[in-house]
């Protein structure tokens, strides 16, 4: 079982290329079901989460092949509505699959997916949503098996800006007679995303990054071709990193917009941030100061996958720093793993006071969850001695290549078997 092993005390200076984002092809990839065509999707990342995609495409009977880093998505072959437990279980994603296949073959038997333990986790707004554009869904048994002859046009309105609720809807309403109007969506990038792809496929969805989204329903759709967007909360990670190793780093193909709030955190704790066109810069002097409370929130807000990341790079900050995790009931898993290293923080149900200490020492840790994966990595860049992360198969879900990437930036970090 390999392991990563990092040595603290390093600053990271230098460019890095942030890889495509998780979170904007794994609906991407689903919604190549919705035509009966050719796909290519382009700056795709290699990911345990994309393995998972791919396989349940492949179930579901298309052919997928690997070009560099673009995967190429056939469909026309699909002849099957069902997807098994196994697959189900890879990944949280695997859901938004449901309104896809229900598009394309009116009916779909999917069971409840996996995914990070961040809390409880309902999908109850996707059904919801599918129910609104007339979809029959027998929830018995642990299997999911939904029906529609026909769907038909609804304005679904969704009780909080879920991301994947709004994504399923989307997806499904390709599939329906009429136009769809989705209000209180999510307005994540990833969004924009969806609907740039089902556009190019000969959809005609509307206003994704506004919380109002329309679908004009039972458009012939054709094969199309997308490149996937840089991922941002990669880009954030190692922003963080950089901020509490000290250093000055510069990514490329990046939209510095859609991390406002992470930006501005990072420059409150004393980071100096430039951005141009697709480039960010940030340049730290590895001291940084507490900042004010840090609230996650749906897009535009501060990202909840973004607060691991942030917490980890303020915890040899001067002073202390609440945060409080609005998104999910859990995820604060990381705090006890920090713990081990010297770190101190205080956790009361949503609420985490992160007070900084002097130094980090190096220890083995367990990765919880892909993002507190990462906020462990964080500290052991900081540390002194050796850190030695486990249990990456959480951290491969959303970052193709940790070690190579801080690397690249002058970090000392292996990934090595365990024993040697
Ligand atoms: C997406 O998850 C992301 N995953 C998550 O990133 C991210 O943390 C989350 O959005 C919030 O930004 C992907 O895009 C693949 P939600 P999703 O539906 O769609 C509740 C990462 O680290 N809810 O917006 O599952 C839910 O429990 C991952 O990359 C319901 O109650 O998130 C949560 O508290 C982790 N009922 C809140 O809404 C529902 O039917 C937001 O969840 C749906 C959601």
């Amino acid at each position: 079982m390999q392991e990563l092993f990092v040595e603290g005390g390093r600053r990271l200076c230098g460019e890095l290329t942030i890889q495509g984002s998780k979170n904007g092809v794994l609906p991407v990839l689903a919604a190549t079901i919705v035509c009966a065509g050719e796909c290519r999707i382009e700056n795709c990342p290699r990911l345990s989460d994309v393995d998972a995609s791919v396989a349940i495409l492949r179930h579901l009977g298309c052919h997928t092949q690997w070009e560099g880093n673009a995967l190429l998505v056939d469909t026309r072959q699909m002849d099957r509505a069902e997807v098994p437990d196994a697959l189900m279980r890879e990944m949280r994603s695997s859901v938004i699959f449901l309104g896809a296949i229900l598009a394309r073959q009116g009916e779909a038997a999917l069971s409840y997916p996996g995914g990070c333990e961040l809390g409880p986790r309902p999908i109850d707004m996707h059904l919801a949503a599918l129910r609104a554009l007339g979809a029959e869904i027998d929830e018995r048994g642990g299997t999911l098996r939904c029906r529609a002859d026909v769907l038909t046009a609804a304005e679904i309105v969704l009780p909080l800006p879920s991301v994947g609720a709004t994504e399923n809807a989307i997806l499904a309403a390709c599939g329906a007679e009429g136009t769809s109007v989705i209000y209180n969506a999510a307005r994540e990038p990833e969004l924009a995303e969806l609907q740039a792809f089902l556009n190019a496929m000969g959809a005609e969805v509307r206003g994704a990054g506004s919380s109002v989204i329309t679908v004009a329903g039972k458009r012939q759709l054709h094969g199309g071709t997308h490149r996937v967007g840089a991922d941002r909360i990669v880009e954030a990670t190692y922003l963080c990193a950089a901020a509490a190793c000290g250093g000055d780093i510069r990514f490329k193909g990046v939209d510095y917009r859609q991390l406002s709030t992470v930006t501005a955190a990072l420059e409150e704790a004393g980071c100096a941030v430039t951005s141009e066109g697709e480039q960010i810069s940030l340049r730290s002097a590895g001291v940084l100061r507490a900042i004010r409370p840090v609230r996650t929130a749906p897009y535009p807000g501060f990202p909840t996958d973004a607060q691991p990341a942030l917490m980890a790079a303020l915890l040899c900050s001067t002073g202390s720093t609440v945060f409080v995790e609005n998104i999910f009931e859990n995820r604060y898993r990381h705090a006890d793993e920090l713990a081990r290293m010297g770190a101190e923080i205080r956790v009361a149900g949503r609420v985490a006071v992160v007070s900084g200490v002097k130094a980090l020492h190096g220890a083995a840790v367990k990765s919880t969850d892909l993002r507190g994966g990462a906020a462990l990595v964080l500290a052991g860049l900081q540390a002194e001695g050796e850190t030695c992360v486990s249990q990456l198969e959480h951290i491969d879900r959303g970052y193709e290549d940790v070690a190579r990437d801080l690397s690249a930036l002058g970090a000392q970090i292996e990934r090595r078997e365990k024993d040697r």
